[in-house]
């Protein structure tokens, strides 16, 4: 039995009085949950503040990108072992955003997966397709190509140690949520591709829906078979209303 996971993407949002507010909201609310697993991945400069503020909570931290290299003369970038010294438990590897603005293929993605697993980090591989490929029915191919790459660096077993978050390009921030049937498809796919694989790994594995979660949607999405919990933007800067998509998950 997969255990329910939310995890929120604060993107490039939140300052040291705001994520304070933030944080001791969700630290007091998380409390009265019980058994769910919930992170936050802030902005890298508030993980110390993150780490003293959540060090005794069952809520997780984590980033929301990391370098593929271990260290060296990378400016401007952070490693695995970094985000380590902070608390980090998870990251995000291949946001579309990354992956859109910022000109990370598939291949960086995985190397990167790689890197946060060589320091026991867990990554959150971010999957998923645009507008236009949807209506190009390439959706699965698209998918296909973004988990083959880490199965291709670092083998299917890899996903043991690892969450996925099927996150739909065109709902991101959009308002626009993929119904749960559109998700539940794509999450199933994602499941079977690697099941043909490595069976036990694909039962284990939690998928995540991202893209516009929130109160209002996410019990629809949460009762779909493969739908493992979701990775929430921007309903993740309210407390009240991410405590509420956290306890739909429980
Ligand atoms: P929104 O929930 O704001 O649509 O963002 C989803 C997302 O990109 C999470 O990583």
């Amino acid at each position: 039995m997969r255990r329910k996971f939310v995890a929120g993407n604060w993107k490039m949002h939140g300052s040291l009085a705001e994520n304070q507010v933030l944080l001791d909201a969700l630290n007091r609310g998380i409390a009265n949950l019980g058994q769910i697993d919930c992170a936050v991945c802030v902005p890298y400069p508030y993980l110390f503040q993150a780490q003293n503020i959540l060090h005794d909570s069952s809520l997780s931290w984590g980033a929301q990108n990391l370098s593929q290299h271990a260290k060296g003369a990378f400016t401007g970038e952070i490693s695995a072992t970094m985000l380590k010294d902070f608390g980090c438990h998870y990251v995000l590897v291949g946001h579309s955003e990354r992956r859109s603005l910022y000109g990370e293929d598939s291949v960086l993605v995985a190397q990167k997966f790689k890197a946060a697993q060589a320091s026991n980090l867990i990554p959150i591989l971010c999957v998923g397709e645009t507008l236009a490929q949807r209506e190009q029915g390439v959706t699965e191919a698209v998918v296909s190509e973004q988990l083959d790459a880490v199965v291709l660096l670092c083998g299917v077993e890899a996903y043991s140690r690892a969450v996925v978050a099927y996150e739909p390009v065109w709902a991101i921030g959009t308002g626009k949520t993929a119904s749960p049937q559109q998700a539940q498809e794509v999450h199933q796919f994602i499941r079977r591709k690697l099941a043909a694989r490595a069976a036990t790994v694909a039962e284990q594995l939690r998928i995540l829906y991202g893209g516009s979660v929130k109160a209002a949607n996410s019990n629809e999405l949460f009762t779909m078979p493969d739908i493992d919990g979701g990775l929430i933007g921007g309903a993740s800067l309210d407390a009240e209303e991410f405590l509420k998509i956290c306890s739909s998950a429980h």
